[in-house]
């Protein structure tokens, strides 16, 4: 096979078990659609119990052999699969957009911070050292030693087809864990593909397998994982509930868990904040896939002296946003996800303007476009009760709040279930430093919109959930730790 494909050549439709292709065992598909259009793109294995079972089985026998693999083997096809990776960014940019709407810079962006996990991994599974416990008695030594974790199940979302799975498999299979994979319903073909180029680079059979599964499929092919002893850790991003559905249902065999859930991240503009900068944050950090993105800021709180005109200069950028599909070369924001997903949005603006919310930009449906795409919003006068400020809307939507002290500011940050990002822009050393510290959440922007980055820890507390992806803390969570008591030494 060319290293170098074409979008067709990278579309796969059966499971990837044990280094074949093959077909869901109950030999049912179902269709991947295109968000902009409505039409199916390609049908896919809709997977059951037994195709789970068969990839734990094939990732099991693959364990011991990958597990003690040198390091700077596994370390060698993870190079490989990121060049392949690389290579082909055009084709999987396409791809991106393809199934998931999001236009084609954007994509092709996705693919080049996907990989950026799967070479920081390689690099890491070198460098993954244990301690030599300083001596506590004569005769005796102490040491510390990290070894994988064993079959890892990664359960991966839509909105980033291609990074969450790669910022997941990069780790484990770094570690010398063995993986099972299951990629968002909506977004299979991102998956798959990357699974065939990594095959292409030589994970052996066994190590790596992937199978696709329908809305109604998913939770009984999932639910093998969960209840099979085997499985030691489950990384999953998606929604708290169902994080919380996984938790549950995989403590019977108590598996490690990584959950990277929901976020409702708060967005503070101080009054001597640069406004400008302010902007220009909020709209990388709100508009990056839509709005459909864990760590968007769901709720923004505008310190009273600056309200008005912080709301007019966004209100300017965002009407000047191009709303088009992935196909247009000059599209800024794409359609949404599917029907529920505009659905939802439309329902969070029609309840904020029904409770006296004001529009300043958008408020409306653009079905001139197609089924699924909404125009970028301004909201001003949001208060607590509506229901954007309580559920995270993961669409194009701002909502702006007006506060008029800082402890205000923090209290209000703080009043959610969430803690994965928030974001705040002041010029003021000393506030600075408080409110970063007052911030319940995982990730703090200051003045700084764009957070996500390979070589940082991402991840939320309280329930956005608990595990770190990506920089030196992200391997931790695929690792246990031995410790060696060797006595008889004198
Ligand atoms: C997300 O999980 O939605 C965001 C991922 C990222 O920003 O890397």
């Amino acid at each position: 096979m060319a290293s170098k494909l074409e979008l067709n050549d990278l579309i796969r439709r059966d499971n990837f078990i044990d280094g074949k292709w093959v077909a869901a065992a109950s030999g049912k598909r179902f269709g991947v659609t295109n968000p902009a259009t409505g039409e199916v793109i390609a049908d896919v294995a809709d997977s059951s119990e037994a195709d789970a079972r068969a990839a734990a089985d094939a990732a099991a026998r693959a364990f011991p052999a990958w597990r003690d693999a040198l390091p700077r083997d596994r370390a060698a096809v993870l190079h490989r699969w990121h060049d392949l990776i690389m290579e082909n960014a055009n084709a999987l940019g396409r791809l991106i957009s393809l199934e998931q709407g999001k236009p084609f810079a954007e994509g092709r962006g996705e693919v080049l911070y996907g990989a950026s996990y799967v070479k920081w991994f390689a690099d890491e599974a070198t460098r993954i050292y244990g301690d030599i416990i300083p001596q506590q008695q004569r005769g005796k030594r102490m040491t510390a030693v990290k070894e994988p974790v064993g079959i890892v199940a990664a359960i991966t979302p839509w909105n980033f087809p291609l990074a969450m799975i790669a910022r997941k498999i990069a780790p484990a299979l770094a570690a010398g864990c063995t993986v099972v994979g299951k990629p968002a319903e909506d977004t299979p073909l991102t998956a798959l593909a990357l699974v065939l180029l990594a095959q292409e680079a030589g994970v052996p059979p066994g190590v790596l397998n992937l199978i696709t599964a329908s809305r109604e499929n998913a939770v009984p092919a999932v639910a093998a994982w969960l209840h099979d002893s085997r499985v030691r850790k489950i990384t999953f991003t998606g929604s708290t509930p169902v994080g919380k559905y996984l938790a549950r249902e995989s403590a019977e065999t108590l598996k490690k868990l990584s959950l990277e859930l929901g976020g409702n991240a708060p967005f503070i503009v101080f009054d001597d904040a640069d406004l400008d900068a302010a902007v220009t944050g909020l709209l990388a950090s709100k508009f990056r896939n839509g709005g459909q993105t864990c760590v968007s800021p769901n709720r923004v709180y505008v310190q009273s002296g600056v309200y008005e005109k912080f709301g007019d200069m966004l209100a300017k950028r965002v009407a000047a946003l191009k709303v088009a599909p992935a196909t247009d070369p000059d599209a800024q924001i794409g359609p949404m996800i599917n029907a529920r997903a505009i659905d939802k949005i439309a329902r969070h603006v029609d309840d904020a303007v029904a409770q006296g919310a004001r529009i300043l930009a958008g408020g409306k449906r653009l079905d001139a476009l197609g089924p699924n795409y909404y125009a970028p919003t301004v909201l001003l006068d949001a208060t607590p009760q509506m229901q954007l400020s309580c559920e995270e809307t993961f669409g194009p939507i701002v909502p702006l709040f007006r506060f008029d002290d800082e402890a205000e500011a923090i209290r209000s940050a703080n009043d959610t279930p969430f803690g994965l990002a928030s974001y705040f822009y002041s010029q003021d050393i000393r506030r600075i430093d408080r409110v970063s510290r007052g911030l319940e959440a995982g990730i703090v922007g200051i003045n700084e919109g764009a957070l996500a980055s390979e070589a940082a820890p991402f991840g939320g507390v309280k329930e956005s959930g608990y595990g770190r992806e990506g920089s030196k803390y992200g391997l931790d969570d695929y690792l246990s730790i031995r410790y060696l008591c060797q006595g008889c030494l004198e």
